[in-house]
């Protein structure tokens, strides 16, 4: 009410102060960064004449979520005004909403909006103002027919014109030290298997090569390549062995001791590897994977506990396409499903990924096509189950696709959405191989409640992450809501590592996709590895992991960060409020420690504080930063730091003596 008031009054001294309207449309709107299409003048992003629960304006900005545009002011302008809502031309599901922000203060929230919500008036005072920003998130439930309509908007300024402009580019910055040449073990604790199936690990180590390893008290059926750290053999009868593995070179050796927990439950720590989708989609090779493996180990990325190579859609033949290489007939005469010609001998790709201690993942879907109409395992499932065992295959990941429109229909009980995940399930942990299940249904039922009753160890709690980066911090919040469910060998997954070098999401159905420097900031990179370590989610890389730049490694590749990740009591951080935009979360560790993440969703530099009440601790402790490993220093009570635009601050506490 008072800031109604207070814009009216700067309306009226303006009519005196012959201030300028300069309409929104007149700015440079190649600085509005959206989610899906381009900003469109006077029109819908879809290009339809500009419409609010059926009323139509003449003039303004259609735009997507997640959008943003920020803007330089002088201190002189008085006001900003607009009518705001979902465009009348988005589906039923469409639901947006609005955010203006003045010098980092949110001063306007429009509350989600959707198809039948009436336009609301934006009247937002701008005297002082050196920066205007204008945000319209997804309203919670992704970034789908979230088509949004900034109406009838207006700078009133009685100073310079306005300017749009965009983040500035950021350097990227190297936080990671560099690895020793000294050997250093970066295995977790804990490793699951299941009695009786075939075993492989790769022990991840740091250090000059060559280096030999050892393990003392290895069961029996087990063996251990000396030069490669790569153990193999049958996994022994149920039951916990512990090992002390050894690691030694020229300049040192270490030893850490390591659980083999021979039982039902895989994935005791969240797995970690590799995924063709974000790099590649549709055009995935043999070679490619082949060349995926290689840059594992060669990269270094393999020295941490990287291990699974997955491919992802596209591997098997496309009923329908003329294109020589994926058409045919998608099953033989008994029913088994044939890859495609791009994929001439499945047994021999992953005998080269296990000849390297890797593991080999593959996908498919319950309905009769996948995402992209490949063939999918729809009344195949047993089959195909099988078929992935005897290919030699680690993980498989499942994905809803086409089981929705041919199958189940558009509105699913939950007992139809568990159905096809329980028939896989079953089938798969019949077979005699270790393979990982994650479920890809976008999260709907809250698979999280039930995944692990199917016999998966992960489930997607939500879509894609490919449309709606820069914000990470926001999505990893509602990731977070489900931390109940996660935990060892049962992990919720936010979808895949996009940073480095990514293929173009706009481009990927075109062709080839255009390779692209991930969108996010170095700053917003750094926060994705963060937050996905503090809420111990899978951690896939789908970036293109044969060209990785030394900063890209540096996120990937750092011992304290991934320890995080990896710690064996498996907790997602828990998260408390720090202020709109900004949140802690804080993750407790099996050796007693607390890992926090300081979280600054806002739009500018913020001071963040852990009160130690919130971490759940009391009395002296040191601070380090997981990053730089480096000690901070002793705090009491409470630590601050300044987190930058969409920063984490990752530490670690521990009582000091
Ligand atoms: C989507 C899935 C992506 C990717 C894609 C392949 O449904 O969420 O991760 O697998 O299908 O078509």
């Amino acid at each position: 009410m008072i800031r109604v008031l207070l814009s009216s009054l700067v309306a009226l001294t303006c009519t005196v102060c012959s201030a300028e309207e300069v309409p929104l449309t007149a700015l440079d709107l190649t600085h509005m960064k959206q989610a899906w299409g381009k900003p469109q003048l006077n029109k819908s992003v879809e290009e339809n004449p500009l419409t609010i629960a059926g009323r139509k304006f003449d003039t303004g900005v259609g735009t997507h979520a997640a959008s943003r545009l920020m803007v330089e002011l002088d201190g002189k302008a008085e006001m900003f005004q607009a009518w705001v809502g979902l465009d009348s031309g988005a589906r039923e599901t469409g639901s947006v909403e609005f955010e203006v922000y003045t010098d980092g203060n949110r001063i306007f929230e429009s509350g989600v909006m959707r198809k039948d919500t009436p336009a609301k008036q934006v009247n937002v005072a701008l005297s002082g103002v050196k920066e205007l920003i204008l945000k319209v998130s997804d309203g919670g439930d992704g970034r789908n027919y979230d088509h949004a309509d900034w109406a009838e908007a207006k700078i009133v300024t009685a100073g310079a014109r306005p300017v749009a402009f965009s983040v500035p580019e950021e350097e990227k910055y190297i936080l990671t030290p560099p690895a020793g040449p000294a050997p250093r073990i970066n295995a977790p604790t804990v490793y699951g298997a299941r009695p009786g199936n075939p075993f492989l690990y790769r022990i991840p180590a740091t250090g000059d090569r060559p280096m030999q390893f050892k393990a003392d008290s290895l069961p029996d059926g087990l063996s251990l390549e000396s030069a490669t750290g790569i153990i193999t053999g049958i996994t022994p009868a149920k039951g916990e062995y512990e090992l002390t593995l050894h690691a030694s070179n020229s300049s040192g050796k270490t030893s850490k001791t390591f659980t083999i927990k021979s039982g039902d439950t895989l994935s005791l720590t969240p797995y970690m590897g590799w995924n063709t989708w974000y790099t590649y989609y549709m055009h995935i090779t043999d070679k490619r994977i082949r060349d995926a493996a290689d840059a594992m180990v060669s990269s270094g990325m393999a020295d941490y506990g990287y291990d699974y190579i997955g491919i992802d859609d596209c591997w098997m033949r496309k009923p329908g396409s003329d294109d020589p290489m994926l058409g045919g007939e998608p099953r033989d005469a008994s029913g088994n499903i044939l890859p495609n010609k791009h994929f001439p001998n499945m047994n021999a790709l992953t005998d080269y990924i296990h000849s390297k201690g890797m593991k080999a993942g593959i996908y498919t879907s319950p309905g009769p096509l996948t995402c992209q109409s490949y063939t999918g395992s729809f009344e195949h499932e047993t089959q195909d189950a099988r078929q992935f065992a005897d290919w030699g295959f680690d993980l498989l990941k499942y994905d809803w696709c086409s089981y929705g429109k041919k199958v189940a229909g558009p509105n699913p009980s939950l007992e139809e959405m568990i159905k096809p995940f329980q028939i896989m399930g079953d089938a798969l942990k019949v077979q005699k191989r270790d393979i990982i299940y994650n479920l890809c249904q976008y999260g709907m039922g809250n698979v999280w409640e039930w995944g692990a009753d199917v016999h998966a160890q992960s489930w997607r709690t939500a879509g894609d992450l490919g449309y709606e980066l820069d914000q990470i911090i926001t999505i990893a919040r509602r990731n977070v809501e489900h931390r109940a469910w996660n935990g060892p060998g049962r992990w919720n997954d936010p979808d895949y590592l996009q940073i480095g070098t990514i293929g173009d999401i706009k481009t990927f159905k075109k062709g080839e996709a255009a390779l692209i420097p991930s969108p996010l900031t170095p700053t917003e990179q750094y926060s994705f590895m963060s937050l996905w370590c503090l809420m111990a989610s899978p951690l896939v890389y789908s970036g293109d992991i044969t060209h990785m730049d030394d900063f890209t490694l540096n996120i990937l590749c750092n011992h304290e960060v991934i320890e995080v990740n990896q710690d064996p009591l498996g907790q997602c951080a828990a998260i408390a409020d720090l202020g709109d935009d900004s949140y802690l979360l804080v993750k407790q560790m099996a050796d007693g420690s607390k890992a926090i993440g300081l979280c600054n969703g806002g739009e500018s530099t913020a001071t963040l504080k852990a009160e130690w009440s919130a971490v759940g601790i009391q009395g002296k402790h040191i601070v380090r930063d997981v990053w730089r490993h480096k000690d901070i220093g002793t705090f009491e009570g409470s630590y601050q730091a300044e987190v930058p635009r969409h920063g984490v601050s990752f530490l670690r506490l521990r009582k000091a003596k």
